[in-house]
């Protein structure tokens, strides 16, 4: 098994550094691009394990992809997209694949089998197959869980309330909408992030959005479209928090996506005291996006509400990381969504205590008082195949007297391919333990 430690570095960070293209919105780009009549042009593609998933989904279900590294040039086979196929998906760790792909394969006659890795086979899938099931798909799981099995056909629209704050559930059932019968409403509690109702609009589908609900019209149809994409401000975050906890330092990222369904990460550490500047932003395809400019900064603890939790979801795990290292009390109330996702994130930022941190966690949250700049003592890290787990802690060893140790860091390459090079190439020091 592979080892990396990363320890305190000698100097501060500094460069100017770009991140992979968004995740998210990369997902979404094949899949709609694959919906759509025409050849879209995706720009920025990433190559992270979980975005090829959606890749390999897409020429499974009928598109032609023409894959040149970092633009995939897709042509879609419209709304008959898998029709009259009998198609096995492999989702391996990406949860977007498999969400959104059950509401792509639901609306047209043909079966679809979804499965995925040891991590994604423990996430629940019910949550998606309900809303299917409603609107006239046959959906079985596996107790909730993987492998799903989607036996699609003519659908009608449905009027939906999600009892979670999920974009992945969300763009499923929207999905799904596009080849109903008839007008499918989605509702949800808070808002989650908005890609699939910009890319759709900017796609030539008219959807009306407001007051927590989204309505669109069954039987639209897609044109192709040029899909550049920003920086993931997912990946951008760890980098950011990295910047900010190694004194002296200053790292421009550039050209980051700041959707304001995203940057709820981006509030809540500039609450703490951090100081991130936004650059050079445009609109571009329907998304804002701009350079960040990361000095660092002591940070102070703050108290993260459920309200919060939605647009800073993914970026938790290093906030928690930030606020081990920030003065005073951070609590996170509201987060139960972090024991559902690659890994139970908020047990695996419990191995925060072995690096000398008071703390306690709850179902849905935690308390944890920060070390004042710190150091963290060392130790070793079992990242449970977590990406966003393993650069978290990765992050955390910038600050750790004695290092800290991730086994199995190869995760990172599901959402940052070449995380540990581009921290490498900031200033860190890093290697073999
Ligand atoms: C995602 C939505 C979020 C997020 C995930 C990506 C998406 O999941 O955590 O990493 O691309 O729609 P939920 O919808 O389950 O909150």
């Amino acid at each position: 098994m592979t080892v990396l430690r990363i320890g305190m570095p000698a100097g501060p960070l500094r460069g100017d550094v770009t991140v992979p293209g968004d995740k998210s919105i990369a997902h979404r780009a094949l899949l709609l691009g694959a919906l759509a009549d025409g050849t879209s042009m995706v720009r920025g593609f990433s190559r992270g394990a979980d975005v090829l998933a959606s890749l390999d989904t897409v020429r499974r279900l009928g598109a032609v992809v023409i894959d040149e590294g970092h633009t995939l040039r897709i042509t879609g086979a419209g709304l008959e997209l898998g029709a009259g196929r009998e198609t096995v998906i492999e989702c391996a760790n990406s949860g977007t694949t498999m969400r959104l792909g059950m509401g792509l394969v639901a609306g047209v006659d043909g079966q679809c089998t979804l499965d995925g890795d040891a991590s994604l086979r423990r996430r629940p899938m019910e949550r998606v197959a309900e809303p299917l099931r409603a609107m006239g798909a046959r959906v079985t799981t596996n107790d909730g869980r993987p492998p799903v099995r989607v036996e699609g056909g003519r659908l009608a629209g449905i009027d939906w309330t999600s009892p979670v704050a999920s974009a992945q559930v969300k763009s499923a059932v929207l999905l799904a909408a596009l080849r109903a019968h008839g007008t499918t409403r989605v509702r949800e509690p808070l808002p989650s992030r908005d890609h699939t109702e910009r890319l759709l609009g900017h796609m030539g589908v008219s959807l009306a959005c407001g007051a927590g609900t989204i309505r669109v019209e069954g039987g639209q149809r897609l044109r192709a479209a040029e899909i550049p994409l920003p920086g993931d401000p997912s990946s951008a975050a760890f980098l950011a928090v990295a910047a900010l906890l190694v004194p002296g330092s200053e790292v421009r990222i550039r050209d980051v996506g700041l959707n304001p369904t995203r940057t709820g990460a981006l509030a809540i550490l500039r609450r703490m005291g951090a100081d991130i500047r936004t650059e050079r932003t445009r609109d571009d395809a329907g998304e804002p996006r701009g350079d960040l400019v990361v000095r660092a900064s002591p940070l102070r603890g703050t108290v993260i509400t459920p309200e919060e939790v939605p647009a800073a979801i993914d970026e938790l795990p290093v906030l928690v990381i930030a606020a081990a290292l920030a003065s005073g009390e951070t609590r996170v109330d509201g987060a139960a969504e972090l024991r559902l996702k690659e890994s139970d994130r908020l047990a695996a930022l419990e191995q925060l205590a072995g690096l000398g941190v008071t703390m306690t966690s709850r179902p849905d949250g935690l308390t944890l008082e920060g070390l004042d700049g710190g150091p963290l003592s060392g130790g070793r890290i079992d990242a449970a195949g977590d990406h966003r787990i393993a650069m978290a802690f990765a992050v955390a060893g910038l600050r750790a007297a004695g290092g800290v140790e991730i086994a199995d860091p190869e995760c990172v390459a599901v959402s940052f391919p070449g995380f540990f090079e581009q921290l490498a190439s900031l200033g860190a020091a890093l290697g073999p333990a």
